[in-house]
């Protein structure tokens, strides 16, 4: 979502910086980069409620994808929310400049960050929303001392690094597992699922317990991008939740 570049970060609304869900975040990372605002406007008509942007460095993940400066430029194309999928080494260093390009959610991978609650409160501090990803082999366990202190998780349902792959399916009693802790414990966080999402998966993955739904090529991959976001949007209605 737009912001004034030159607006300072406020960490009080830093929550607010979240959608209402469920939500259909179209991944962009398989989209025409040749015709992107058309791209954007299409899922965006199609019930796209807020992007998520894949930013890969080559290290952390064998692929490189975009900077700050695309997020700024889709800041610009859009008015939905900016969320900000970080699978980069050191990601303490590019967190300011990823949220003065626009990321309302910034979330860094627990893999390539040692030190999260450093991290996290970083990320707050530039005023955007902190989330943490878990590789699928990385288990739920590990989120047990940060989850108070997000906003969101995002959980991976392919090995990161590339747009088209399929769902690895003991993600799903995971995402289940997620759930469970995410009541029980009374913790605030949202929770996003993230690779090989399609209209065959999609209300089961929601059914499992997921507020955001992740979807790339499923979305961008052949024609009519529109389309085929209404109709993954449409999934996600019948068993809406708060
Ligand atoms: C994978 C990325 C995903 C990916 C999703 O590394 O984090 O966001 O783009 O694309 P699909 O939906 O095609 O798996
Ligand atoms: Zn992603």
């Amino acid at each position: 979502m737009a912001r004034l570049s030159k607006e300072k970060p406020d960490p009080a609304r830093a929550a607010a910086r979240l959608p209402a869900t469920p939500a259909l975040a179209p991944s962009i990372l398989t989209a025409d980069f040749g015709r992107l605002a058309d791209e954007i406007a299409a899922a965006e008509a199609g019930g796209a409620r807020l992007f998520h942007l894949d930013v890969m460095d080559g290290h952390f993940v064998p692929n490189l994808t975009i900077g700050p400066l695309i997020v700024e430029t889709i800041d610009r194309l859009t008015g939905l929310l900016l969320d900000v999928h970080l699978m980069i080494e050191r990601p303490d260093l590019y967190i300011e400049r990823f949220a003065g390009a626009g990321a309302d959610m910034i979330s860094v991978h627990q893999e390539a960050a040692p030190h999260l609650h450093r991290t996290v409160q970083l990320i707050r501090d530039c005023g955007s929303a902190p989330g943490v990803a878990l590789n699928p082999s990385t288990p739920l366990a590990s989120l047990q001392e940060i989850l108070p202190d997000l906003d969101y998780v995002l959980l991976m349902s392919v090995d990161p690094g590339f747009g088209g792959q399929r769902f690895i399916p003991s993600v799903m009693t995971k995402i289940a597992g997620l759930r469970r802790h995410i009541d029980e414990s009374g913790a605030k966080a949202k929770f996003e699922v993230d690779g090989g999402i399609g209209p065959g998966n999609i209300v089961a993955i929601r059914e499992h317990g997921a507020d955001i739904l992740v979807a790339g090529s499923a979305v961008f991959d052949g024609r009519d991008p529109k389309g085929r976001a209404r109709a993954l949007a449409d999934l996600l209605q019948p068993a809406r939740r708060g």
